[in-house]
């Protein structure tokens, strides 16, 4: 079976833990594309060439999860050559038989427009950052201008901003625990399977 779930939205609104739930819950494949950015900025050198020679052992570091990853991930992704390099393995990834479930910031809009499901997982910068803050510690107030200055970069760049797609079921998840959101999504594959 060929089933793509895209799933869309700014840093810490909730994808990753969505997207997982939805693919044990329905046997998909996963794939979460910030990682494929984180990749490219942590490599180092010319981003495009990064981008073009992108190997397992390079999404399997475990510096990728830090602020610093992000924002460097969120610089190089700004350049179209960067995002045109990465295309190919995202759309194979979401054709690929037995369905996947794609988080990122342009799934829904520019790699799988043709997606079964869309949906674009939001929630106020306050709780994102509240809940960014939790896993990384420090100071509160700056991990919120990190997301503010990342979610700016996102949405304000010239390729692929970060944009709800005009079909996708929008989940705000500002005033939801983890389980309620969870089931809202499964709830939403499970009507269109
Ligand atoms: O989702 P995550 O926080 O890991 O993404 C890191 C950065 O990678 C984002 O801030 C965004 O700039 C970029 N990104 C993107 N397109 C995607 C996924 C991530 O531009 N599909």
């Amino acid at each position: 079976m060929i089933f793509t779930v895209a799933i869309d939205g700014p840093a810490a609104a909730g994808k990753g833990t969505i997207s997982r739930a939805v693919a044990a819950r329905f046997g998909f494949a996963y794939l979460d594309t910030g990682l494929l950015y984180r990749a490219v900025g942590a490599k180092g050198g010319d981003p495009v060439e990064a981008a073009r020679t992108l190997s397992e052992a390079d999404l399997a570091r475990d510096d990728l999860r830090t602020l610093e990853a992000g924002q460097a991930a969120s610089r190089v992704a700004t350049i179209p050559e960067v995002r045109e390099a990465l295309v190919d393995f995202q759309r194979r990834f979401a054709r690929r038989d037995g369905g996947a479930v794609l988080d990122g910031r342009d799934i829904g809009t520019v790699i799988c427009p043709e997606a079964e499901v869309k949906l674009y997982v939001t929630a106020s910068a306050q709780v994102r950052a509240h809940r960014r803050w939790l896993e990384v510690g420090g100071d509160e107030a700056q991990v919120l201008a990190e997301v503010m200055e990342r979610d700016k970069r996102d949405a304000d760049r010239a390729v692929s901003p970060l944009k709800a797609a005009a079909d996708a079921v929008v989940i705000d998840t500002s005033d939801m625990g983890i389980s309620e959101a969870v089931a809202t999504a499964i709830d939403i594959v499970r009507a269109r399977i």
